[in-house]
């Protein structure tokens, strides 16, 4: 074990998903909205920062003419528990009326912040609006809300990896690892 071991061991449960095993997952998403969105041009709406990585990757695997943007939302600070309170931080930069959007999300835990978001979007009166997040809890509460895309389904256990952090750190990790708290 040494000093710079990256993330330190203490830290690093177990890995749930292989940078191969994502990007097989994130291709056939793309292949899936590619399909389903042919003729039109989607605009991908990343919810910063967690998406990023997914939604860079999300958009080059899809086949055909794609366009980005995002929206930025409380977060959980430093803590692994939800505030329970999602506001508006970064509104996107253009008008989505008449557009078909894609909302992709890195993860769904409670459902809160797609749920909140949904309805934020649905008011500017998109010609579609689909749903996309690479991770969903199994726990997560989505009644209501119809999830068009998913990577794929997790445990109760608090990830980090491919964008998700705690506290900002291991966004940059290429696997999906659970995290060891304490
Ligand atoms: P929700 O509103 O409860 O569904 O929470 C969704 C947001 O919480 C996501 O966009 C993430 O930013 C954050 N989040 C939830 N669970 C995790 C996790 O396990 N790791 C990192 N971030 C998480
Ligand atoms: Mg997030």
């Amino acid at each position: 074990m040494t000093a710079d071991q990256y993330p330190p061991p203490g830290d690093l449960g177990e890995i749930l998903f292989t940078a191969a095993q994502i990007e097989t997952r994130v291709e056939e998403l793309g292949r899936q909205i590619s399909e389903d969105f042919a003729g039109r041009t989607p605009l991908l709406v990343g919810v910063l920062k967690g998406s990023v990585i997914f939604v860079a990757d999300l958009m080059r695997a899809i086949g055909g003419p794609v366009e980005l943007d995002f929206l930025a939302v409380s977060s959980y600070g430093e803590a692994t528990k939800s505030s329970g309170v999602v506001k508006i931080l970064k509104d996107l930069d253009q008008d989505i009326g008449d557009r078909p959007v894609v909302l992709v999300e890195d993860i769904i835990d409670s459902g809160l912040t797609m749920r909140f978001l949904v309805e934020h979007l649905k008011a500017q009166k998109p010609s579609a609006l689909r749903t996309c997040s690479l991770l969903v809890r199994e726990s997560a509460q989505v009644g209501g809300l119809t999830l068009d895309y998913v990577g794929f389904r997790i445990p109760p256990a608090f990830v980090i990896g491919y964008g998700l952090d705690v506290g900002q750190r291991y966004r940059n990790l290429p696997y999906i690892a659970t995290y060891r708290d304490g």
